[in-house]
């Protein structure tokens, strides 16, 4: 339990299922890492995720591109959001838009994402499927701090998952969504708890004091 830790304020900007933001929802409820989800943000009113977010009892908010008159509007109104509600960390799961403009100049690396496949290989929306059509063996989970680039900031775990002769994309999916699922709270948690320093491309992971 880690009850006694300081909480951090997070929130969770989701486009579709939400499955990630249902793990991390868990284990923030369950104390096993150290932070309040204060707000899911979607830029899709149907997305699921906000129906899990309801469930958990998290404040939800949507902001639909086309309400706005440029990306750039549309970004700072999402930061200004972020910022009212305090947020320390933005955690990107699932999110189908690159994140830019204002969010990334307030939040220079606390901005974290998921991504179903081992970068630098296979960036992009279609990881699971390009890893699995270019015939490797091995995919994976990349967990990274986001820069301006698609998919391309320092990378802060990665785990190994096998890809099997009788694979199609949602099998394979399926057995990354697993792995996704333990390495994404475990990410936050190393955050909130300080251990994460950015040195250059790099990310260096500070052991805990009991270690
Ligand atoms: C995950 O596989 C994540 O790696 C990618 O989008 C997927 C989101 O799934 N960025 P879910 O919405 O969390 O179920």
């Amino acid at each position: 339990m880690v009850s006694e830790e300081k909480k951090i304020r997070i929130a969770v900007l989701a486009s579709g299922s939400g499955t990630n933001l249902e793990a991390i929802a868990r284990a923030a409820e369950s104390g096993e890492i150290p932070v309040e989800i204060s707000l899911v943000l979607s830029d899709n009113p149907q997305a699921y995720a906000l129906v899990r977010a309801e469930k958990h009892n998290i404040p939800t908010k949507c902001f639909l591109i086309s309400d706005f008159p440029s990306r750039e509007a549309f970004d700072k109104a999402i930061a200004d959001e972020l910022s009212a509600a305090g947020v320390e960390l933005v955690v990107l799961a699932g999110y189908m838009k690159l994140v830019g403009g204002e969010i990334l100049s307030r939040f220079k690396n606390r901005i974290m994402n998921i991504h179903p496949a081992l970068l630098p290989s296979f960036p992009g929306t279609h990881g699971v499927r390009d890893a699995l059509e270019y015939g490797v063996k091995v995919s994976g989970v990349t967990v990274h701090f986001v820069d301006e680039g698609l998919d391309t900031g320092p990378i802060i775990l990665q785990e190994a998952v096998p890809v099997y002769d009788g694979d199609d994309e949602e099998t394979l999916h399926q057995r990354i969504h697993q792995v996704e699922y333990r390495l994404y709270p475990l990410a936050i948690k190393l955050f909130a708890q300080g251990r994460l320093k950015v040195e250059g491309g790099r990310v260096r992971i500070i052991p805990a004091e009991d270690e």
